[in-house]
């Protein structure tokens, strides 16, 4: 299996403090990770990398086989082998767009508003998605008008238009109510079992959100990785106390996972 991702001890600095810390980490093709970590402990850095927008301070990192900053490596020709879907991506993208015309663009690497003809392939592409997202109904609806939970599907929709080898999720599920969030974590594992989805970087904060048949975790805290590996040996109490600072129990019931803090007495 190659690797998708490879990172070797690789920092971020940002005004003399690492925001990612010496982190090596791989990602081998068809594996799906979830990273796990308190608020600023570097998730959303660390996806930055792997979506080839942020070069690291020290350290090497290849993404789909392309060195990072490398001699021959051209961003532009990586980046469409590349979804992300993060409030990075929602806020760039204009709000009197429809739900179709948002996913569309993106097979034009577009935020832009539409104003040529399109390949009716890449329409019937569009629709697929936003039908496996449960957004069929919602086709005509404009982006700025959608709840979080919808705008949140059609932003996963639009990551998986230009077909990436390496998909990457910002904390999809945040902001959903109970329903919406198990709603999400179906259709996630739905795709996480797919053999021909893209391989998958999830960062969340709850282990409620891992969907089935995600296979790795990786918890960092303060830009240090704490844990990397199968979440069947890595996703324990002891990891997760380390990682959040506090003392946890994680449990698995059925094919899911939850957290809690001890009692208090
Ligand atoms: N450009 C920057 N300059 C300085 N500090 C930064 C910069 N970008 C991020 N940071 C800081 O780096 C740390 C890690 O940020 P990051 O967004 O990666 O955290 P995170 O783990 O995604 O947190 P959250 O769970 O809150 O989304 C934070 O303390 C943040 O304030
Ligand atoms: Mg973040």
């Amino acid at each position: 299996m190659s690797d998708v991702l490879e990172l070797v001890d690789v920092s971020v600095v940002r005004d003399g403090r690492a925001l990612v810390d010496e982190v090596s980490w791989s990602v081998k093709e068809g594996e799906r990770w979830v990273i796990l970590g308190p608020n600023g402990a570097g998730k959303t850095t660390l996806l930055n990398i792997a979506s080839s927008y942020l070069f690291p301070t020290n350290g090497t990192a290849h993404i789909l086989g392309e060195r990072l900053g490398g001699v021959g490596t051209d961003v532009f020709e990586l980046r469409p082998r590349i979804g992300m879907a993060g409030i990075a991506m929602a806020e760039k993208l204009p709000k009197r767009q429809t739900v179709l015309q948002t996913v569309l663009t993106a097979a034009y690497g577009m935020t832009a508003t539409w104003h040529e003809d399109y390949d009716p392939v890449d329409e019937e592409r569009a629709k697929a998605f936003l039908d496996r997202l449960g957004m069929n109904e919602y086709l005509d609806r404009k982006f700025g008008t959608l709840s979080e939970g919808e705008r949140k599907r059609t932003l996963i929709a639009r990551a998986m238009m230009t077909d990436p080898e390496l998909l990457l999720l910002d904390e999809p599920a945040a902001g959903l109510d109970l329903g919406g969030r198990e709603d999400l974590v179906r259709r996630l594992g739905r795709l996480a079992r797919d053999p021909y989805a893209p391989s998958m970087i999830m960062v969340t904060h709850h282990v409620e959100e891992i969907a089935p048949g995600f296979t790795h975790v990786l918890m960092i805290r303060q830009g240090k990785v704490l844990a990397a590996g199968p979440v069947e040996t890595e996703l324990t109490s002891r990891n997760l106390s380390l990682c959040f600072g506090l003392p946890l129990v994680v449990e698995r019931v059925a094919d899911r996972w939850t957290a809690h803090g001890l009692p208090l007495n």
